[in-house]
């Protein structure tokens, strides 16, 4: 393990825990407390400061990488380098030409690889999948996907993963690539099939904030709320919305897909002491009605009254754990997914830049094709 900070903590060291398959071997982190902090409530045997510690040892078949963001391209690499089938955390890198990269170099080696692609690991998106594959919908028409939460709504609260050193003249990407990286991947993976041209804009509403690294309310230029619309090569069509200073619980995704057939809409917000629904529509029956989600959905033990994060990861890290040790089960939210949606991140941050529409995939330089 790659990091004892928050996540690592409420997600994915209780996911590895949980599972009877896995021995957390050792976990790594500069600040030496929280290594050994971690170590101490997961019973990890050995805490270091060296993440190269790690990568050296032959008894450690998997990496977890839970670090800041600027860090994930470099351990990933160093990582599969050394051998190791890696989980990383969102976005492997800024480019999505690195993720590839990446991609290419865990091919080549036989290696697995997992996105912390959290959402599409809840129950509740997972049973709209499998209805969607039943033919429930019918043709896909239209995608709407929101992400969005008040996490950041008040100025005091402590902003992490931000550049406070970046050039505030110019609008930094944040809400689009740490808030939409999973709510495009679920468009994606719903729509079945890949994006052929995007237009999107984004804002920055709240200008002075409390920084962490520095302490101090400084003005930072960042995304905290943007909408792009997407045109897919089958002929669906989407709308994404994410945001960090819209009201609202977390974790804040709502994906609605409309087709020939019927309409399906999952809610990822925890309220009234439920983190999850799913409601289905008919066109001889069009008003909404709630779903039971099946307990196959479910790791074992889950229930809706458990934390939505260790829910929904355990289903992540027992699915990775399924791949590494099945050589013939297909991967699912692998760094080729998370290049794809990154390519889409990259795509709509130049439509903003440029005020056109975009084109995809990208390596004719956005123009349509
Ligand atoms: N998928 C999701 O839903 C979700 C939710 C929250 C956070 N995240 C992601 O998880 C990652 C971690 O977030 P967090 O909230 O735990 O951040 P955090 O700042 O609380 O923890 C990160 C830890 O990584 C450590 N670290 C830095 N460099 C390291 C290195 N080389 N080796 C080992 N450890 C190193 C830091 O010292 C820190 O303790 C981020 O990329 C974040 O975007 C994902």
């Amino acid at each position: 393990m790659l990091g004892a900070g928050a996540w690592a903590r409420v997600a994915h060291l209780p996911g590895f825990k949980r599972d009877p398959r896995c021995e957390l071997v050792a976990i790594a982190d500069p600040q030496i407390d929280l290594a050994k902090a971690a170590a101490r409530d997961f019973g990890i045997p050995v805490a270091t400061e060296s993440h190269a510690e790690l990568l050296d040892r032959a008894d450690i078949d998997m990496i977890d990488v839970c670090t800041p963001s600027a860090t994930h391209f470099d351990l990933t690499w160093a990582a599969l380098e050394a051998g190791k089938h890696v989980l990383c955390e969102k976005p492997v890198a800024y480019d999505y030409r690195d993720t590839l990269r990446a991609r290419d170099l865990a091919r080549t080696r036989g290696l697995r690889t997992k996105m912390g692609f959290t959402f599409r690991f809840s129950p509740g998106m997972r049973y709209v999948k499998s209805l969607i594959d039943a033919g429930a919908i019918g043709t896909p028409f239209i995608f709407n996907g929101y992400e969005q939460n008040s996490q950041w709504l008040r100025p005091s609260t402590p902003l992490r993963q931000v550049d406070p050193h970046a050039d505030q003249s110019v609008l930094q990407v944040s809400s689009l690539e740490g808030y939409g990286a999973p709510i495009i991947d679920l468009a994606h993976w719903f729509v079945g099939s890949d994006l052929q041209s995007v237009v999107g804009t984004m804002r920055n509403f709240v200008p002075d904030r409390m920084v962490r690294a520095t302490g101090r309310m400084m003005r930072m230029n960042i995304d905290d709320g943007d909408i792009f619309l997407g045109e897919f090569v089958n002929g669906a069509l989407c709308s994404i919305q994410t945001s960090f200073v819209t009201v609202g619980n977390y974790p804040g995704l709502e994906a609605r897909i409309y087709g020939s057939e019927g309409a399906l809409i999952c809610r990822l917000v925890e309220e009234f002491g439920c983190c999850q629904t799913v409601h289905a529509a008919r066109p001889d029956a069009v008003e909404f009605k709630r779903l039971e989600i099946p307990a196959a959905f479910y790791p074992p033990g889950g229930t809706d009254a458990e934390s939505w994060r260790t829910l929904f990861y355990a289903n992540l890290t027992a699915g990775f754990v399924d791949e590494v040790l099945d050589p013939g089960r297909a991967s699912e939210g692998d760094f080729a997914d998370g290049a794809w949606v990154q390519e889409t991140i990259n795509a709509v941050e130049q439509s903003f830049r440029e005020r056109r529409w975009v084109g995809l995939p990208l390596d004719r330089g956005g123009e349509p094709r």
